[in-house]
């Protein structure tokens, strides 16, 4: 299949690219500047020189807390680009594949979220993301959207490398780390994502998709996790997210349950757990 995976540069794209290369596709990576999905005229010339078969939008604007300021650029990346690249897929026949978040939902449900729940996001950032995938579907037929969240990789900045760095200091400084243990998610890792991505868009199996690590745990939890694997001797320490007030708000409970997966047959993420000992392992054969 001929490719083009937009946002490659980015902590997802980045592997995407590597595995659409290994599943044997012919792959243009996009990034700004060579597109600039603010900007029509260069997204349309961008992709129209590949004429791809497929596209894979990598690419948002994913600070959450700095989208509650910037709304118009949250709904400009997150939204209208969006439903400018289906506009685009939709003139030149191409599938899109899509990547939202758990963030559409509000965390009050008890169980884990499944596909058919009703979206109600409580931040800017996943309002805006969920104008993109309703955008998505109204523009064209042919489109895949993959709801993952807590998302870590080798490539750019996350959640496991902010722990690792700041335990170090307070390690460092005999100071207590204290991590948010009443927000409930599901750790995953990149490459499961873009493993499971590239299976599910040689089908015509189209539509919404949840997409995360199995299982399910605390911020806490997972940051326990990093600074035991990373041998990291730090007093860490629980806290509520009361106590650590963020300008967006979070849901409580973001664990997505990869049910439309499932169903299919289709499901090969593996537990969090399990995702964080490929990462380990990944990271320390590449160095
Ligand atoms: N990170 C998470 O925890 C998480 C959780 C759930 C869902 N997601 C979703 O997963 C997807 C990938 O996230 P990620 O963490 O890989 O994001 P990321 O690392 O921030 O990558 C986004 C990429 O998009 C590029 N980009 C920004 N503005 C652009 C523009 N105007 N035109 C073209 N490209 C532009 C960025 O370039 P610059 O770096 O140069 O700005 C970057 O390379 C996103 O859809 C995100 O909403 C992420």
């Amino acid at each position: 299949m001929n490719t083009v995976v937009i946002g490659s540069n980015g902590q997802l794209g980045t592997d995407m690219v590597t595995a659409c290369k290994a599943a044997g596709h012919t792959v243009t990576g996009l990034d700004l500047p060579v597109i600039d999905l603010t900007n029509r005229a260069l997204t349309e010339k961008s992709i129209a020189a590949v004429a791809p078969e497929l596209i894979i939008n990598c690419a948002a604007y994913t600070a959450v807390d700095a989208c509650e300021t910037n709304r118009d650029l949250a709904f400009a990346l997150n939204c209208d680009a969006v439903g400018l690249i289906a506009a685009i897929a939709k003139s030149i026949g191409s599938r899109v594949a899509h990547i939202s978040t758990d963030y559409v939902f509000d965390g009050c449900k008890t169980e884990p979220y499944v596909e058919t729940d009703k979206p109600a996001p409580r931040s800017v950032y996943g309002q805006s993301k969920l104008a993109g995938e309703r955008l998505l579907a109204e523009t064209i037929d042919n489109w895949y959207t993959f709801r993952i969240a807590w998302l870590y990789g080798v490539h750019g900045a996350n959640f496991v490398k902010t722990i690792r760095r700041v335990a170090r200091e307070k390690c460092t400084a005999g100071a207590v780390l204290t991590v948010v243990n009443d927000q409930i998610g599901s750790p995953t890792y990149t490459r499961q994502v873009c493993s499971q991505i590239m299976q599910v868009v040689t089908t015509p199996n189209f539509g919404l998709f949840h997409c995360t690590g199995e299982g399910s745990c605390s911020w806490f939890d997972f940051a326990r996790s990093i600074v035991d694997a990373a041998n990291i001797p730090v007093n860490l320490q629980p806290c509520t997210t009361a106590e650590f007030p963020r300008p967006a708000p979070r849901p409580a409970n973001s664990v997505l349950e990869n049910a439309r997966l499932k169903a299919l047959g289709l499901n090969r993420m593996a537990s969090w757990e399990e995702g964080f000992a490929q990462f380990c392992r990944d990271e320390s054969n590449a160095e």
